[in-house]
C-alpha cells in the first residue's frame, strides 16, 4: 500500500488506475481510524477496484475554540488499519499544499447546513464541503464513502454533489458502534473512565427515541422530550441540541413524516458527541 503526501500524486495515481479502466472508490476521514472508518473502507474494497482513504485534519471545519489543536493523530497506525482493510492508497497531504497562500474559494451549501451541527458550528459545514470538494477533485472517484454517523455531513454532501453535478456517488454506511451502543469516534479518546460511561446516555437517548418511533409515535415534540429527558438524567451531560428534522433538507419538523432524522449533540465534560437514527417509513432498522 502506497502512502502518497503530496496533491500532484495522488492526482496522479489516480489518474493512472482510471486511464486502466479501474474504478476508484474514495473515503475520506481525518485519521485516528476506528471501526466505523474501517466499515467505509471494507464498502468501498467491495465496491471498487482502487481505494484511496484520505488521511487529513482539515483545519478550515474547526471553529476557533475546537479540538484542532488536540485532535488525534497517528498516521502510522492509520497505514496499518487501511492496509490491513485492503487499501491501496493513503493520501496524507500537508496543510500548506491543500491551503497554500492566497487560497480562497469555498463551498457552501445553503439551507441544510443552518440547522443541528450547522448552527452550534458555524462555519463548519462549509469547511466541510470545501475540503470534500477538493478531493473529489483532486482523486475523481467514482465513488465516495460516508457514515450515517455525521448524517448531516452526508445530507449536504449528496445535496452539494446533485446541485454542482458532480460525477462521484456518494454511498453512506451505517453507525459502527461499541458492544455497549457508544457510536465510534475518534473523539471517544477524549473520555475519561468516568464520563466513557456518562457518554451511553447518547445512545440511550437514541435508541428509545427510536422504539418510540417504530412504535407509531409521530409527534416530534414527544421524541425530543424523550431524548431531552434521558439527558438530563445524566449529570456529566450538557446538551447542545436534541432535534426531529425532516431527512432531506434537514429542517425541523412538528410530526415525523416519510423520512426524518432524530439527531442529538450532546457535551460530556469538554467533548462535544453526537448520535442520530435515520427514520424511514417502512424500513425495520436504521
Ligand atoms: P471523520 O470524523 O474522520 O469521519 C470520516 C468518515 O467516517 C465520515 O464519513 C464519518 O461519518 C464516518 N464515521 C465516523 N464514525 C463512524 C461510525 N461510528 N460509524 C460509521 N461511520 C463513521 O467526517 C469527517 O472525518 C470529516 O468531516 C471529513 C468528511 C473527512 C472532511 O474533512
Amino acid at each position: 500500500m502506497e502512502i502518497v503526501r503530496s496533491v500532484a500524486e495522488a492526482q496522479q495515481l489516480a489518474r493512472t488506475w482510471r486511464e486502466a479502466g479501474l474504478s476508484v472508490g474514495l473515503v475520506p476521514t481525518m485519521g485516528y481510524l476506528h471501526e466505523g472508518h474501517e466499515s467505509l473502507i471494507d464498502a468501498a474494497r467491495a465496491a471498487c477496484d482502487r481505494v484511496l482513504v484520505s488521511v487529513f485534519v482539515n483545519p478550515i471545519q474547526f471553529g476557533p475554540t475546537e479540538d484542532l489543536g488536540s485532535y488525534p493523530r497517528d498516521l502510522e497506525r492509520d497505514a496499518t488499519i487501511c492496509a490491513a482493510h485492503g487499501a491501496d492508497a493513503v493520501f496524507h497531504p500537508t496543510g500548506d499544499d491543500m491551503y497554500p497562500a492566497g487560497f480562497s474559494t469555498y463551498v457552501s451549501v445553503e439551507g441544510l447546513t443552518e440547522t443541528l451541527c450547522g448552527a452550534s458550528r458555524p462555519g463548519h459545514f462549509r469547511g466541510v464541503c470545501t475540503v470534500v470538494t477538493k478531493l473529489f477533485n483532486i482523486v475523481r472517484p467514482h465513488r465516495a464513502f460516508f457514515g450515517q454517523k455525521d448524517a448531516q455531513q452526508l445530507a449536504v454532501i449528496k445535496r452539494m454533489v446533485a446541485d454542482l453535478n458532480m460525477d462521484v456517488q456518494v454511498v453512506g454506511c451505517p453507525i459502527v458502534r461499541e458492544p455497549d451502543g457508544l457510536a465510534k469516534s475518534s473523539r471517544n479518546t477524549y473520555l475519561s473512565a468516568q464520563e466513557r460511561q456518562a457518554a451511553l446516555v447518547l445512545s440511550r437517548a437514541i435508541r428509545a427515541a427510536e422504539q418510540t418511533v417504530r412504535a407509531g409515535e409521530r409527534d416530534a415534540a414527544r421524541v425530543r422530550a424523550i431524548l431531552e429527558e434521558e439527558i438530563a438524567s445524566e449529570p456529566l451531560a450538557y446538551l447542545d441540541y436534541a432535534q426531529v428534522v425532516d431527512g432531506l433538507t434537514m429542517e425541523p419538523v412538528d410530526t415525523i413524516g416519510q423520512t426524518a432524522l432524530v439527531a442529538l449533540a450532546v457535551r460530556i465534560g469538554e467533548t462535544r458527541l453526537i448520535d442520530n437514527f435515520i427514520f424511514e417509513e417502512g424500513q425495520s432498522c436504521s
